[in-house]
């Protein structure tokens, strides 16, 4: 209990001590306070991935400093070789399109670093920070507006709904590898 960060309690010792009776555990009561208190908003996720052409090229710390400029969240992060099979599932409606075995080569030449980032709208504000999937229409100032010419090599890919959000990263995770913590400056960003 005295390890328990503080941030994480403030307000809510005082309300959740006894649930049906029972003594709650101090992570019980954190996710029970913030689930009744109209929060759940704040805890949407979305899966970015840097492509191999964006490790290779060494922005991962960019990419990363621009999610972060903006106030998300990383609550999972890896480096892995995608293999062919999980691209097959992720890339599952693209499998008649011309470009599918290209896209396939490209993914799988290099690493990938996926991550998941949680906040408010983080679905949708990532993809206008990610910029249009085609860099040559991608606004300057976007990721691919500023990284990238050809959308064979765009950089980075970024969920498109909340619910494809929700597939990917159940593709590309584990529950286990996906952290749950609330940042110090959460009041600075929200005002729940
Ligand atoms: S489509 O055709 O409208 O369904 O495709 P689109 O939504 O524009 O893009 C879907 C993903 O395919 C990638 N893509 C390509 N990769 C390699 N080469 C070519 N020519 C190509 N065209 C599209 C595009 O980057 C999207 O990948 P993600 O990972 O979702 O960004």
């Amino acid at each position: 209990m005295a390890l328990f960060p503080r941030c994480l309690l403030r307000g809510v010792t005082s309300q959740v001590k006894n649930i049906n009776g029972l003594q709650a555990s101090p992570k019980f009561m954190y996710k029970s306070a913030r689930y009744n208190s109209n929060t759940s908003g704040v805890r949407e996720r979305t899966l970015i991935a840097v492509k191999p052409d964006g490790v290779h090229r060494r922005l991962i710390g960019q990419i990363i400093q621009r999610f972060e400029m903006r106030g998300f969240q990383l609550v999972g992060l890896k480096m892995l070789r995608v293999s062919e099979e999980l691209l097959s599932q992720h890339y599952t409606s693209l499998c008649k399109k011309p470009f599918y075995p290209s896209l396939l080569h490209y993914m799988t030449s290099g690493p990938v670093v996926a991550m998941v980032w949680e906040g408010h709208n983080v679905v949708r504000s990532s993809r206008m920070l990610v910029g249009d999937t085609n860099p040559t229409q991608a606004l300057p100032g976007t990721i691919r507006g500023d990284f990238s010419v050809h959308i064979s090599r765009n950089v980075i890919h970024a969920s498109d709904s909340v619910e494809v959000a929700q597939k990917e990263i159940a593709l590309w995770f584990q529950s286990s590898e996906l952290i749950e913590w609330e940042c110090c400056d959460h009041d600075n960003l929200y005002e729940f």
